[in-house]
């Protein structure tokens, strides 16, 4: 480590005055996230030691088995939030619908709304591979002194005012963006402290890895088929490299920094693909534009759907720009 390495603490401090509201809150909830993912990292370092791996015997709203982790990480993530009174709403991949919060007075007059994937890769939590968590935040649409509505969370992506992931890997970081760049910090587990590690985190226009689940190639459209073929082909600097962890967090993570593309497409098992917009594709699209990467559905920017429902499912395209561009190229021929 650097000496001269900025914690995240002073970090948040510094760059207060540059978020265009500067009123303090944006600055509180990203310190809120930061403390409940050090929670969270706590556990997830010890699973396999104390009762936390493992299914919890309930399933969410989405119809899939919740981890032990999964409502761990959920109930953290939610408490820290709630006890620090500083947003108006939460809405999770876990909860059937948004929380209220109410402010310290009992008001209504907190500002903003945070949505999140608790825990994102909860598959890989009992074989030892790393899990991630992902948040977004939103201002508010409704007037501020009445109750938060579903019209709050269901924004378009392009609205975040800061989205962001939390990975629990070989090392611990939280990366985020407030639209200003995106910055890593990594977690020096010795004393619970964020450090700059990554500043300004950029995607390579071109890349060599793509990450997509091929065991599902019978059941992907056609424009995805033949790009995945196209990716295989001995041609200029391809065959590309298969990459594929399972955990959304991670294949972000390694592609960002290494240069490449992630797709979970539709599939006619799943017609609108397994990712859900709220929680997953549009933080990550807000991460990967501003590190100069590109998220599409296929056929267009992410960021640009207007929701209709909070656990909606999209499929997505991200990662270096001109490999996404090359993939929606392919999607196009049979649009
Ligand atoms: P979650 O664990 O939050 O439900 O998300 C799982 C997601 C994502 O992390 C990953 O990329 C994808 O599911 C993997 O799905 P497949 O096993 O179908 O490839
Ligand atoms: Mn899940
Ligand atoms: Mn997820
Ligand atoms: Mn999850």
């Amino acid at each position: 480590m650097k000496e001269r390495n900025k914690t995240l603490g002073e970090y948040i401090i510094e760059k207060q005055e540059e978020f265009k509201y500067s009123s303090g809150e944006l600055s509180r909830i990203i310190n809120a996230i930061r403390l409940a993912a050090k929670v969270v990292n706590y556990k997830v370092n010890k699973a396999g030691l104390v009762d936390i791996v493992g299914a919890a015997g309930e399933q969410n709203i989405q119809g899939e088995d919740q981890q032990k982790l999964d409502v761990y990480a959920n109930e953290v993530f939610i408490q820290t939030l709630i006890n620090r009174e500083i947003v108006c709403g939460i809405a999770s991949e876990e909860n059937d619908d948004f929380i209220t919060v109410h402010g310290k007075a009992g008001d209504d007059n907190n500002k903003y709304v945070v949505l999140m994937d608790p825990l994102d890769g909860s598959s890989n939590i009992d074989v030892n591979v790393s899990v991630g968590t992902i948040f977004s935040v939103y201002r508010r649409v409704t007037p501020v002194g009445t109750p938060v509505t579903l019209e709050d969370f269901l924004q378009p992506g392009d609205q975040q005012v800061a989205a962001g992931y939390v990975i629990y890997g070989t090392s611990t970081m939280l990366v985020y963006t407030t639209g200003h760049g995106v910055n890593g910090f990594t977690l020096n587990p010795a004393i619970g402290t964020f450090y700059l590690s990554h500043p300004n985190m950029q995607y390579s226009a071109d890349g060599k890895i793509y990450s997509v689940n091929e065991g599902n190639y019978i059941h992907f459209p056609q424009g995805v088929k033949d790009y995945i073929k196209y990716c295989q082909m001995e041609e200029g600097d391809r065959p590309y490299t298969s990459r594929y962890i399972g955990s959304l967090v991670s294949d972000f993570h390694r592609n960002m920094i290494k240069g490449g593309v992630y797709i979970y497409p539709t599939s006619s098992k799943a017609p609108n693909g397994k990712l859900r917009l709220l929680y997953e594709c549009n933080p990550m699209a807000f991460i990967a534009e501003q590190a100069g990467g590109k998220a599409s559905d296929g056929y267009g920017r992410i960021m640009e759907i207007k929701p209709t429902e909070l656990h909606q499912r999209v499929p997505f395209f991200c990662g270096s720009k001109n490999m996404v561009a090359k993939a929606e190229e392919f999607m196009a021929k049979y649009k």
